[in-house]
């Protein structure tokens, strides 16, 4: 069995920040030599830390003997990657053309007011991290928007509490 199926993955224990730094080097270590390795040491090291901050790109660079803008380039390139923590839950609000003139940015401007961040931003209590897409596949009801994977069609600005309320 490897040393990482040993690991307990309950939530009994909070692993520490070098705990998953030791983690993440262990991973390294089992990649690095392998072609075309980055992405998925990158994967394996958000699922670990929940995040890739500049300290973790660093340790990533250094270990895999890469350069750090390489490292940073490609988490800059793929979406999934994120540099700062994320909430609990991500609420996407969609801007695509129809939602847009249906009152998108209306949700947008009440979302900032209820969670008191500006879009782009995670809530300080780390429930709710705010953003933006472009189009979620629900144009002919819009304005649209998703709570992690559920799809809100048609949505109030006035229904949005109750909506959070759920969460
Ligand atoms: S534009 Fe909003 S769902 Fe398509």
């Amino acid at each position: 069995m490897s040393s990482e199926a040993l690991k307990c993955q309950c939530c009994c224990e909070e692993e520490n920040d070098q705990q998953k730094y030791d983690r993440i080097a262990e991973i390294i270590d089992k990649y690095k030599k392998r072609e075309g390795s980055l992405i998925q040491v990158l994967h394996l090291s958000q699922n670990i830390y929940g995040y890739l901050p500049l300290e973790l790109q660093k340790f990533i660079a250094d270990r895999m003997d890469k350069p750090l803008s390489e490292v940073s380039g490609v988490i800059t390139f793929y979406s999934f990657f994120a540099t700062q923590p994320r909430g609990k839950h991500t609420i996407r609000v969609c801007m695509g053309t129809a939602c847009y003139v249906r009152g998108g940015k209306k949700l947008v401007d009440r979302l900032e007011d209820i969670l008191g961040v500006p879009v782009g931003s995670t809530t300080e209590d780390k429930k709710y991290t705010f953003e933006v897409a472009r189009c979620i596949g629900a144009c002919g009801l819009a304005p649209a928007m998703m709570i992690d994977d559920v799809v809100f069609k048609q949505v109030n600005p006035d229904k949005l509490e109750s909506i959070l309320a759920k969460y």
